[in-house]
């Protein structure tokens, strides 16, 4: 059992390079079981499973130089698309005050963060969990520089509990196609501390499995998750909620393995409703589904009942719209899509995605 102490790195024997560079793109994930609710130090109060996406992802250069004057202070330029960005320094500050324990490097070094998105920025597309998760690989590479003989296990483990502390949900997109986070008794070796690969064989029925994201509102939203998270303490429903997500999570993994696909539509709607059902039980209480959320909701409901196809929705904190279907449905559901929903998006704007496999080194 890993616990956070043993991501406390021993004195480094290596003395590493004056600077250097590292590149990675880690993607974004969508939860079938969600996580809602925490505990301090980014522990979940309940287990969840995501799939790794494919085509959303950041892309993060982290280039490091030596200071010449070493401070207390954490030193870091950071740009969007080639441009400062502001407003994300407090986010990155806040993550190198909590994994300054585990990366005793950090104040040794001035940081420039080159940082770029594949989906369109102010999609509403939670951009957190592959902007910390490209952040916590990077951060990975020059912890290897000091300690070359990690194994790819540790590498891959502490990337995805430094990620954790950036996003909760950011320690899902670290490596694997199916992630479960989470200590619960369905998935041997879970852990909150850190995302793991799903452990079974995943039915091919989820090969290349298909999430169109409709764009519905790009706006800021009304409740940020973290003030979402943090309304689950006091909750009414919390602990039935929390015991529900372990229970989902079995099903789940017997659905994946079985393929079942009626059942995993029921399962991964009825999540996705009872995510949005928290909000709305909430004190103060919220809605960030949007009119056209519900307009969506039930055209697919209403198109699943006459094609018999396995087409079903999720959500996460947003108004936005994850259309999840098999691969082999793709061209009648994407025309469905055309025809019937994108009346639906902002601007027309949905992207396509699928499952896709994690983080990657960039040369
Ligand atoms: C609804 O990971 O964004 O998407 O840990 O506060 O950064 P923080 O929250 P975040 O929460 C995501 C919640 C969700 C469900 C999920 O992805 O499991």
């Amino acid at each position: 059992m890993t616990k956070a102490t043993d991501f406390i790195p021993q004195a480094y024997r290596n003395n590493v390079t004056e600077k250097g560079s590292f590149q990675w793109s880690a993607p974004s994930n969508i939860a079938l079981v969600k996580y809602w609710g925490k505990k301090e130090n980014q522990i979940p109060a309940n287990p969840s499973i995501s799939f790794t996406l494919n085509n959303c992802k950041t892309i993060t250069k982290l280039e490091f130089e030596l200071k010449d004057n070493p401070s207390e202070n954490y030193s870091f330029d950071l740009f969007l698309e080639g441009k400062p960005k502001e407003d994300f320094k407090p986010k990155m500050q806040k993550f190198f005050e909590r994994v300054e324990v585990y990366l005793p490097f950090l104040k040794d070094f001035h940081f420039t963060i080159s940082t770029e998105n594949t989906f369109p920025h102010s999609s509403g597309i939670a951009s957190s969990a592959s902007g910390m998760g490209a952040m916590a690989v990077n951060l990975m590479s020059i912890e290897k520089l000091f300690n070359p003989e990690m194994t790819d296990d540790y590498f891959w483990q502490k990337a995805s509990f430094l990620a954790r502390l950036g996003s909760g949900s950011a320690c899902r997109s670290i490596k694997g196609s199916v992630v479960v986070w989470g200590e619960n008794d369905s998935i041997e070796n879970s852990s909150d501390l850190y995302g793991v690969e799903f452990p079974e064989i995943v039915h091919s029925n989820f090969q290349k499995y298909q999430d169109t994201i409709l764009l519905v509102d790009k706006g800021e939203k009304v409740v940020s998750s973290t003030v979402g998270h943090e309304l689950m303490h006091n909750h009414p429903f919390a602990q039935n909620r929390f015991q529900q997500a372990h229970e989902n999570l079995a099903r789940m993994k017997q659905i994946l393995v079985e393929g079942n696909l009626d059942k995993f539509v029921e399962l991964v709607e009825s999540e996705a409703l009872t995510l949005h059902a928290m909000m709305m039980t909430s004190m103060p209480y919220f809605i960030l589904m949007k009119p056209n959320t519900l307009e969506i909701i039930n055209k697919i409901w209403k198109f699943r009942q006459q094609s018999g196809l396995q087409v079903c929705f999720t959500l996460d904190a947003g108004a936005n719209v994850h259309v999840l279907y098999p691969n082999k449905n793709k061209e009648e559901v994407l025309q469905f899509i055309k025809n019937e929903l994108i009346v639906y998006c902002q601007n027309q704007q949905y992207i396509c995605d699928e499952i896709g496999n994690g983080a990657l080194q960039l040369k």
